[in-house]
């Protein structure tokens, strides 16, 4: 699948740009706050109707403008598709062929992007919530009705929260203290179903990703060393998450906050059995990350018979000359169509089926092409 052109208006500083790109590699090259992240995070939006950075989509609004509008032409098993994005008002609304798309999950599936930047680099020793989420893009990715399902969570978890507040006085509500705790009863069997799907969706992922974490990581670093990786959860089992929760009620009420659940699990990276955030010196730390990302590219290829579209966001400056050779040895066999951007064009190994594309202000112009 590729995309065969973009079309971006007003988002962050790229105020009218017209992109077509080729089916393989395309390079952007640019300073600093050119607008190159700005790029690979609106193909993301178009792709996946988020952010990989902001936490609220009308943060990509440009500064001063109404509305933000992005429009890509798909090319997916010989069929077109236009693919559209519109954020106004902090709201977003997209359109496949110029129909509203309803509802929104229809919208994915066909055009599956993955994107590595250097903040992954940096999952294995970041904080927990920021590895859920690493893992929550990638579980999208296999399945994009898990973005439902946490948006469910997330409203029961925000519902359940409430109650807790009102039941210690902080914020007015109408019901009385037994209405309440039944209603809190209720939220809790909610959180307990959704967030056990949740946990079952992710420990899945992970048994088809891991023989490929494994494989890859060993071509990278060729060094005998094990990686694995395990999902950690106090709720290992619907009826394990149920006495906790209960368990966890009191401390629940004197924090106001759900302390149990798939919000609070976390993933863990060990190297030969040691906790890689301790053990594993940078470079193998990366080694991990990339690995990861191939084995990720792999299973969306896998099951979707596609290979999906790579986005590369100036990940080359943080890898060591040898693991950014793997890289790019692996992106030539076995990529399909990719934005990679960079400062400095050295670190881009690649001689053949390039394009080349400069980013200056927010402007994207084509300065070579070899496809
Ligand atoms: N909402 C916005 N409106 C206008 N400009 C923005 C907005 N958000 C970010 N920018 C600008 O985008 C630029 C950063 O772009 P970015 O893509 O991150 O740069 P880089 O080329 O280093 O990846 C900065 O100049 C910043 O001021
Ligand atoms: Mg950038």
């Amino acid at each position: 699948m590729k995309i065969e052109s973009i079309v971006i208006r007003n988002v962050r500083n790229l105020r009218d740009v017209h992109v077509r790109p080729p089916a393989k590699f395309n390079v952007f090259v640019g300073d600093n706050g050119q607008g190159k992240t700005n790029l690979l995070e609106t193909i993301y939006l178009v792709s996946s109707l988020r952010s990989f950075r902001a936490s609220r989509l009308s943060e990509m609004v440009r500064a001063g403008e109404p509305q933000a509008d992005v429009q890509a032409i798909v090319e997916y098993q010989g069929l077109k598709r236009h693919y559209q994005v519109q954020i106004e008002d902090g709201r977003r609304k997209a359109l496949i062929d110029g129909k509203n798309v309803r509802p929104v999950t229809k919208y994915f599936g066909d055009f599956n992007v993955v994107v590595f930047t250097p903040d992954d680099l940096h999952i294995p020793r970041g904080s927990p919530g920021e590895r859920r989420r690493f893992l929550d893009r990638s579980v999208f990715n296999r399945d994009a009705s898990y973005l439902a399902t946490v948006g469910d969570y997330e409203k029961v978890l925000r519902s359940r929260n409430h109650v807790l507040k009102e039941i210690a006085g902080k914020v007015r509500g109408t019901s009385n203290h037994s209405s309440l705790l039944a209603m809190m009863d209720v939220f809790d069997e909610q959180l307990i179903m959704i967030g056990s799907k949740i946990i079952n969706d992710r420990k899945s992922y992970l048994a088809e990703l891991i023989p490929n974490l494994c494989k890859s990581f060993e071509s990278i670093t060729r060094n005998g060393l094990r990686v694995e990786c395990t999902y950690q959860t106090e709720c290992g089992s619907e009826d394990e998450f149920r006495r906790g929760m209960a368990a966890s009620r009191a401390r629940d009420l004197a924090r106001q906050s759900t302390s149990l659940g798939p919000h609070r699990d976390d993933l863990l990276f060990t190297l030969d059995g040691h906790k890689a955030g301790e053990y594993a010196s940078q470079g193998q730390l990366r080694a991990i990350v990339l690995a990861w990302k191939a084995a990720e590219i792999e299973l969306i290829t896998g099951t979707r018979q596609q290979t999906p579209i790579l986005l590369l966001d100036d990940v080359s400056s943080e890898l060591d000359a040898s693991r950014n050779s793997y890289l790019f040895e692996y992106l030539c066999n076995t990529a399909g169509q990719c934005f990679i951007t960079t400062t400095d064009d050295k670190h881009v190994l690649l001689a053949e089926n390039r394009a080349d594309f400069r980013v200056s202000s927010g402007e994207i112009t084509l300065i070579n092409s070899n496809i």
